[in-house]
């Protein structure tokens, strides 16, 4: 298994070109995409559509008139949407469909869009990622750090490179071990998310809570599975064993 990274918006941007067919892409916007889409699904959101443009979420919700709008430009909410882009917003929807569209995460899952297999990542799910690489075993694992703007995100890589370290083994390059370095760096993922440049801009905004939320590493035994431009819920390893644990509608 080849373990790749890719760490900053310009390169997800040439992924279109990209013979994915037999990577397997772990999507990253840890502050906080990814980590409210984790969170709404373990709270059992029924399904996530991840689109590109404000535009494209005004004309998803024509299609889906009971969907939820949620986003975010320049981290505040959209106007005219539901709610914005914290993960807080997202534990209120279960059995409900949300559109959403942000800066840099909903543009890096749709990037992935030719992948053999879409996985939503967030330090939030680790563990859950790790064991479906694990049991799918893939050729080949592009980890994709969403960014901010048009930047390497601190947050995104840490992630990345934590998920490197459980899976333990397989060929690294030289991104999937720059990831893994900054992982190691920061051994607290708060410590490091309080470092990134997102979690700085967030806690000045009062918002570190929810830096703190997308900080506490696997407490949700989901993962989250993108095909044909929709996201659900699948249930990791130990919430199949206790279905007690299972969010709604995770097979
Ligand atoms: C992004 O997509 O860049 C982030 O989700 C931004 C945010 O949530 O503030």
């Amino acid at each position: 298994m080849i373990l790749d990274a890719a760490l900053n918006p310009a390169e997800i941007a040439r992924l279109s070109s990209a013979d994915l067919t037999e990577t397997t892409c772990v999507v990253f916007d840890v502050l906080r995409a990814t980590s409210s889409m984790i969170t709404a699904l373990a709270h059992g959101a029924e399904a996530i559509h991840p689109v590109c443009t404000i535009e494209e979420a005004f004309l998803a919700k024509e299609r889906l008139p009971e969907a939820v709008l949620g986003g975010e430009r320049h981290g505040d909410p959209i106007a005219g949407f539901d709610v914005g882009n914290s993960p807080f917003e997202y534990r209120a929807f279960p059995g409900r469909t949300i559109v959403s569209t942000t800066t840099n995460g909903t543009i890096a899952l749709r990037a992935c869009d030719g992948a053999r297999e879409v996985l939503v990542g967030a330090i939030l799910n680790l563990q859950a990622v790790a064991e479906r690489i694990r049991a799918s075993a893939p050729s080949r694992v592009l980890l994709v750090c969403a960014g901010t703007f048009d930047s390497f995100a601190l947050e995104d890589a840490w992630a990345a490179g934590r998920l490197v370290d459980l899976l333990g083994g397989g060929e690294g390059t030289d991104a999937a071990r720059a990831a893994l370095a900054v992982s190691r760096l920061y051994p607290d993922p708060l410590e490091a998310l309080r470092a990134a440049r997102n979690g700085r801009a967030l806690a000045a905004k009062g918002r570190e809570a929810e830096v703190a939320w997308c900080a506490r590493e696997s407490v949700f035994d989901i993962y989250g599975v993108m095909k044909e431009g929709v996201i659900r819920a699948r249930a990791g390893l130990s919430a199949r064993e206790n279905p007690a644990n299972l969010p709604f509608h995770a097979g």
